[in-house]
């Protein structure tokens, strides 16, 4: 088992290893002061796994209670929030008691926003139950639902009391979506490790899952350590994002998050190449990695639709955009420009 510690507004511990979901009772029991837990889940998840986190919550003196949503990102908007919101107070949750999110980004997402909103802040505990939500989004304090003008445009920078990624729910994970978590992985090799994407290179690089959950939060932490707020460094991160959550959005919301990002890092790569800002084994080792985890490396959508999609994207900040660009293996840059920047990049990096 591995612990990280991340020190942002709040210090905590991210920990990674088989059957922690057998101890989350005893792990997050000693963090709060209240015994009344709110668990958030999905219908898949719940199913998996839900009687282990209550059984384990129990035993450790906790009284629980339970809201499920249909799983899937369509789920993650306003009205699904509002009903988790008034759930939390009709159960009668203090200040003290602590909601668990047991899932994928999408409970993680919902579950810490609700937590961070009802009374003005409850504790939560992340339960990442894929691949992209142990080595992303149950990390770093982000939370946040969807509007229909665009992904995650409500949400709140509030870190966690606790993350407990359980190695053995991976076991479970649909194919599609561990590829989609092998995107968010590739990603952090992209920015800041080549270390990382030659492991991911090597004979058997889902061998050693808890060595890449750790060396992918580890990366994190650093980042969100320097940059909580994402103004600066924390930016990196979202390598592929903003053209992936365009995708995501003209794609109706039908294409998978990771599935997005790998578009997003292929086409804005290969337009790097194609412009010179960086060498060509950029390309070419993330299209071997794309391949290798069976991920998509470009899109047929109308690239104006795209650009209105990014224009959407909550990163704008005016007429200005930041973009995440290869500089040279395992390194990217961030580089503030202007929307005929990106309709550049979308001409020259969509084209296989
Ligand atoms: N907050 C952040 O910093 C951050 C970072 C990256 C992504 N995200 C968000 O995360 C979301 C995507 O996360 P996701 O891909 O985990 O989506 P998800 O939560 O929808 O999970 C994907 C699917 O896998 C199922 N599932 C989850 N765990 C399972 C298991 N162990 N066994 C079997 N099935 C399981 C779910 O029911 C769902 O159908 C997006 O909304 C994205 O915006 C947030
Ligand atoms: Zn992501």
């Amino acid at each position: 088992m591995q612990t990280i510690t991340v020190n942002a507004s709040r210090s905590y511990c991210v920990q990674i290893g088989p059957g922690l979901l057998d101890r989350v009772g005893e792990l997050s029991a000693p963090l709060v002061q209240g015994r009344k837990a709110a668990v958030v889940s999905d219908s898949n998840v719940w199913l998996l796994y839900g009687t282990q986190v209550e059984r384990s919550l129990t035993q450790a003196g906790f009284q629980v209670s339970v809201f499920q949503f249909p799983a899937g990102e369509s789920s993650k908007n306003t009205a699904t929030l509002l009903e988790l919101l008034t759930f939390l107070a009709r159960e009668g949750l203090s200040r003290e008691d602590p909601v668990f999110a047991l899932g994928g980004g999408v409970t993680g997402d919902m579950g810490g926003l609700a937590a961070a909103l009802y009374l003005r802040g409850v504790p939560c505990i992340q339960l990442p139950t894929t691949l992209l939500a142990m080595v992303d989004s149950s990390v770093g304090g982000k939370t946040a639902v969807d509007l229909p003008e665009g992904k995650n445009l409500v949400g709140t920078f509030t870190q966690p009391h606790l993350v407990l990624c359980d190695t053995l729910t991976l076991q479970t994970l649909p194919a599609p979506v561990m590829a989609e978590g092998w995107a968010e992985v590739i990603k952090y090799g992209m920015i800041r490790s080549p270390e990382l994407l030659q492991r991911l290179a090597g004979e058997d690089p889902a061998g050693d899952l808890e060595w890449v959950i750790a060396h992918c939060v580890t990366i994190k932490r650093d980042v969100v350590g320097i940059d909580e707020r994402d103004t600066g460094e924390r930016q990196l991160l979202n390598f592929g994002h903003t053209i992936g959550h365009a995708i995501e959005r003209c794609g109706g919301y039908s294409i998978y998050h990771g599935e997005g990002v790998a578009m997003g890092m292929a086409i804005m790569t290969r337009a790097c190449v194609r412009e010179g800002l960086c060498p060509k084994e950029c390309w070419t080792v993330l299209e071997s990695l794309l391949n290798r985890f069976h991920l998509p490396q470009t899109c047929s959508m109308d690239k104006k639709g795209l650009l209105e999609a990014a224009r959407a994207d909550k990163k704008r900040r005016g007429d200005s955009i930041t973009l995440i660009q290869p500089q040279k293996i395992g390194t990217c840059v961030l580089n503030k420009t202007d929307y005929g920047e990106l309709s550049r990049i979308l001409e020259r990096g969509m084209g296989a």
